[in-house]
């Protein structure tokens, strides 16, 4: 039940710190591994991991193949379910495919997996549903342990996602041997995670404030970001498209330039991600380009990158896990200027929770 809460959305972004530690929980403190060793042999004979997904958990799948290449030494390809079933690419030798999905029942997906079956490729789907179909028919499941999501929107569910995959990502790792993977303390960082998480909803006053002075009054709003930051930027416009129907995009702030800044005008709110230390100088001075503009723009930054005057300053992770606590506040303001505009937050018009049509 939504207990004290007006909506499930807030509830679920709430939970968000409970989740990770639930994760740990589950993945870690157990006496018998989660993770079948059949399961880490497949992936081991792999030369190369299709993610399969649609909306967010795309958006997570872009945030895993990093984790993926660096911590357990594997090219990956993103894939969006609705595409890759009717073009598929030219495969590798040795293709393992995840499919991401919180409601296990996505049908783009479930098309896929179906044709990858009949390939006899190794699959496993990764997805809060455990009895779903697409956990039932892959070769291995495993399970998001997010709780159920009712919200229409994804919140939980995208940062279990990433949080599973680097989980899974540096248990292959250290199988192989990859030095990335044993310098690397994922359950430390998964419960860093949780306390930056904890801060950012423990703000609500000030991310409220921030969405009405961004963005309830808008038509568009624009953000970008490098690297994982772009990963994010492409989230958040999702999360306010979806509930608050403001037209949002994401963008490669090195993109902007070539093309999109045409459409920045007096206000319009831009929100960049400076979460990594080797681009951050780059999207900082695209900021100032649209600054100069008469862009509205909204810094967030990580605590060792940020600024005097950025908006709002989240703990550092590992840069590679920045995504778990940068999505947050982009999460509050969908939400927000949901509720301002007086639009059905859980449930916004034209979409369904799971998507069984192609
Ligand atoms: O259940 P799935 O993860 O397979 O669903 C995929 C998308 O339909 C879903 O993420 C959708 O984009 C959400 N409404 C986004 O908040």
């Amino acid at each position: 039940s939504k207990g004290t809460y007006d909506s499930y959305m807030l509830k679920e972004i709430d939970e968000q710190p409970a989740v990770l530690r639930r994760i740990s929980e589950y993945y870690y403190s157990s006496e018998q591994d989660k993770l079948a060793p059949q399961l880490l042999d497949d992936l081991q004979k792999a030369d190369r991991l299709y993610i399969v997904a649609a909306g967010t958990s795309y958006h997570a799948g872009l945030v895993a193949r990093q984790l993926f290449e660096e911590l357990a030494d594997i090219p990956v390809e993103v894939q969006l379910a609705s595409e890759f079933g009717y073009h598929m690419p030219k495969l590798s030798a040795h293709p393992f495919f995840i499919f991401l999905s919180q409601s296990g029942e996505t049908a783009d997906s479930r098309q896929v997996l179906d044709q990858v079956r009949h390939l006899n490729y190794p699959t496993l789907t990764i997805t809060n549903v455990i009895n779903s179909t697409l956990a039932r028919e892959a070769e291995y499941s495993l399970p998001l342990c997010a709780g159920p999501e009712v919200a229409v929107a994804s919140t939980k569910a995208y940062i279990a996602q990433i949080a599973v995959q680097a989980i899974l990502a540096q248990k292959l790792g250290l199988r192989k041997k990859i030095a990335a993977a044993s310098e690397l303390d994922v359950a430390q960082q998964l419960g860093l995670a949780a306390n930056a998480i904890q801060t950012i909803v423990d703000q609500k006053d000030y991310l409220e404030q921030l969405s009405h002075d961004y963005f309830a009054q808008q038509n568009a709003a624009f953000f970008i970001g490098r690297g994982n930051g772009y990963a994010v930027a492409i989230e958040a416009a999702l999360k306010l498209k979806e509930v608050s129907y403001v037209h949002a995009e994401g963008f490669a702030a090195g993109e902007l330039k070539h093309g999109t800044i045409a459409l920045i005008e007096e206000q319009t709110p831009v929100v960049a991600f400076i979460l990594e230390q080797s681009t951050a100088a780059h999207t900082r001075s695209n900021v100032k380009e649209v600054l100069s503009r008469g862009a509205h723009t909204l810094i967030i930054s990580k605590q060792s990158l940020a600024q005097e005057g950025d908006q709002l300053v989240v703990a550092d992770l590992d840069e590679r896990l920045m995504p778990l606590v940068a999505i947050v506040p982009a999460q509050l303001f969908a939400y927000y200027t949901a509720v301002e505009r007086g639009n059905d937050v859980d449930q916004p018009r034209n979409l369904a929770k799971s998507v069984t049509v192609e």
